[in-house]
C-alpha cells in the first residue's frame, strides 16, 4: 500500500516512522516533509495548504491512504476534496474540523450538549467585551475564535490586561480574522493532559494519554510554544478517570457532532484540565498533537496503518489497542530565540550517533538537507524520544541522546518529564 503523509513536523516524522513498520505499507510519501522523513520515504515538494496539487499528486501516484498532519489543510477542507476525488483520507471534514478551527463553535457545542468545560461569554465587538470585563471575575482567559498558531490565548490577571487583550485581538487584529470573535472564559486551575482519540464517526478509541510542556522555560515558565516536550503515560490519570473521560467527554462529543450533521472522523485531541480527579475540556484539536504523538506512537504496539484504515472504513469497533508498559519521553530541541525570532541554516551534528538505536529516536521537525548535511529549518528542530522502564529512566536516556546533538544556538528545557517523576 502507498501512503501520503501531509505535513513537515516532528509529528509527521513520527507518523512516517510508525507507518513504515507496518507490513502492509510499501511506500511512504511526505508532503513537504523534512530531512528525517526523507530517510523513511520520499518527500514531495507540495505545501500543506495547496490542496488541488495534493489531490492531483495522490491521484496520479495512486495513494491508498492519505494522513493529514496539521490543522490548516483540515480546516480548509482537504478531506472533503480528497473524498470527492474518491481518495481515502484520514481526518475530519471541513465542517467537523471547525471543532478546532472555531473556539466559539466548540464552546457552543460543549454547552449545548452539557460536556464539562469552563464557563464563557462570546463577543463580536470590542465595546461589549470591554463592558463585560468591568464586572468579570479575575483571573480570566481571552481567546481568539480562529486559528492563531497557539498564540491567540491570553491569560489575564488584571482588568487592564484583559482590556489590552481585547484590543490586541479585536482592534489591532494581531491574528487577523481569527480575532473577529473572541471568547472570554473562566480561568480553570489544575493540571493539563492531552488525550488523543481515533474516531470513525461512531466509535471512538482513545490512545494512551500524554502530558506536554508548553512553556519555553524550565518550571513551565515563560511564553507558550508549540510544545517543548511530552511524555506518556502520565501519573495524573487513573484508569477510572480515563474511562470517565471516554464516557463523559469523548463519546458525547462524537455523538454531538453526528447530531449536528458534522460526522467526526480522524483524531479527536482533547486538551483537558484535571482538578480533584475531574476533567474539563480546554479545547479540542482535530489532528495528532505535536509533540505528544512522538512518545505516544513509540509506545503503541498496534499496526498504525491498520488502525487508521479501520477509522476511515468505519470498522473501529473491531480494533483494540495495546501499549508497552514502558514510558516514553520526548525532549524538543529548538532554535535559540524560539518562540520569537530565531535563525535557520545551522549545521546539526551528532545525529549519526543515534542512528540504529532501538529505544531512542531523533524525530525531525524543522530540519532540511543542505549540501549533504542536515541543517536547522524551523523553531522546533528535533524531538529526541526515548523509551525507558520508568519515567526516570526514559528521561535519563533522552537527555543522554540530547547531549550527542549539537548546533550553533541549540536550546532545550532540562526538566522535561520531571513533574511526572515527582508525582509517581
Ligand atoms: N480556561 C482556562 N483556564 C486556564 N488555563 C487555560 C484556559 N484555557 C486555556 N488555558 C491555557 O492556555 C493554553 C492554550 O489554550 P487552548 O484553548 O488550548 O488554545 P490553543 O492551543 O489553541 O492556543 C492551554 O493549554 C492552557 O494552558
Ligand atoms: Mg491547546
Amino acid at each position: 500500500m502507498k501512503v501520503l503523509i501531509i505535513g513537515a513536523g516532528g509529528r509527521e516524522h513520527a507518523l512516517a516512522w510508525k507507518l513504515s513498520r507496518s507490513g502492509r505499507v510499501g511506500k511512504i510519501f511526505i508532503a513537504p516533509g523534512n530531512a528525517g522523513t526523507a530517510e523513511i520515504g520520499e518527500n514531495v515538494d507540495i505545501a500543506v495548504d495547496d490542496i488541488p496539487a495534493l489531490v492531483k499528486f495522490a491521484a496520479s501516484a495512486k495513494i491508498d491512504l492519505t494522513v493529514v498532519g496539521p490543522e490548516l489543510p483540515l480546516t480548509l477542507g482537504i478531506v472533503d476534496d480528497f473524498r470527492a476525488s474518491n481518495l481515502k483520507v484520514f481526518g475530519p471534514s471541513k465542517l467537523a474540523a471547525e471543532l478546532e478551527g472555531s473556539k466559539a463553535f466548540c464552546k457552543d457545542l460543549l454547552k449545548k450538549y452539557n460536556i464539562p468545560s469552563a464557563a464563557y461569554e462570546k463577543f463580536t465587538d470590542a465595546d461589549s467585551a470591554k463592558e463585560y470585563l468591568k464586572s468579570a471575575k479575575l483571573p480570566l482567559v481571552i481567546k481568539a475564535d480562529g486559528l492563531a498558531a497557539g498564540k491567540g490565548v491570553i491569560i489575564c490577571q488584571t482588568y487592564e490586561e484583559a482590556v489590552a487583550a481585547v484590543e490586541q485581538l479585536m482592534e489591532e487584529r494581531a491574528f487577523g480574522t481569527a480575532g473577529e470573535t473572541i471568547i472570554v472564559e473562566e480561568f480553570l486551575e489544575g493540571e493539563e493532559v492531552s488525550i488523543l482519540a481515533i474516531s470513525d464517526g461512531t466509535t471512538v478509541v482513545p490512545l494512551a494519554p500524554a502530558q506536554d510542556h508548553k512553556a519555553i522555560f524550565n518550571g513551565d515558565k515563560g511564553p507558550n510554544t508549540g510544545g517543548m516536550g511530552a511524555y506518556s503515560p502520565t501519573p495524573l490519570l487513573t484508569p477510572a478517570m480515563e474511562a470517565d473521560i471516554l464516557e463523559n467527554i469523548l463519546e458525547p462529543t462524537i455523538q454531538a457532532m453526528e447530531d449536528e450533521g458534522r460526522e467526526y472522523t480522524g483524531v479527536l485531541y482533547a486538551g483537558l484540565m484535571i482538578k480533584d480527579g475531574f476533567a474539563k475540556v480546554l479545547e479540542f484539536n482535530c489532528r495528532f498533537g505535536d509533540p505528544e504523538t512522538q512518545p505516544v506512537l513509540m509506545r503503541m504496539e498496534n499496526d498504525l496503518f491498520e488502525l487508521l484504515m479501520a477509522a476511515t472504513e468505519e470498522e473501529l469497533d473491531e480494533v483494540s489497542l495495546s501499549w508497552t508498559n514502558a514510558t516514553a519521553v520526548c525532549v524538543v530541541l529548538a532554535a535559540k530565540g524560539y518562540p520569537g525570532k530565531y535563525e535557520k541554516g545551522s549545521v546539526i551534528s551528532g545525529l549519526d550517533k543515534l542512528r540504529g538505536q532501538k529505544d531512542t529516536i531523533a524525530f525531525h521537525a524543522g530540519t532540511a538537507e543542505k549540501d549533504g548535511a542536515v541543517v536547522t529549518a524551523g523553531g522546533r528542530v528535533l524531538g529526541i524520544t526515548a523509551l525507558g522502564t520508568s519515567t526516570a529512566e526514559a528521561i535519563t536516556k533522552a537527555y543522554k541522546a540530547v547531549e550527542a546533538i549539537e548546533w550553533d544556538g541549540v536550546y532545550f528545557r532540562t526538566d522535561i518529564g520531571a513533574k511526572a517523576v515527582q508525582k509517581a
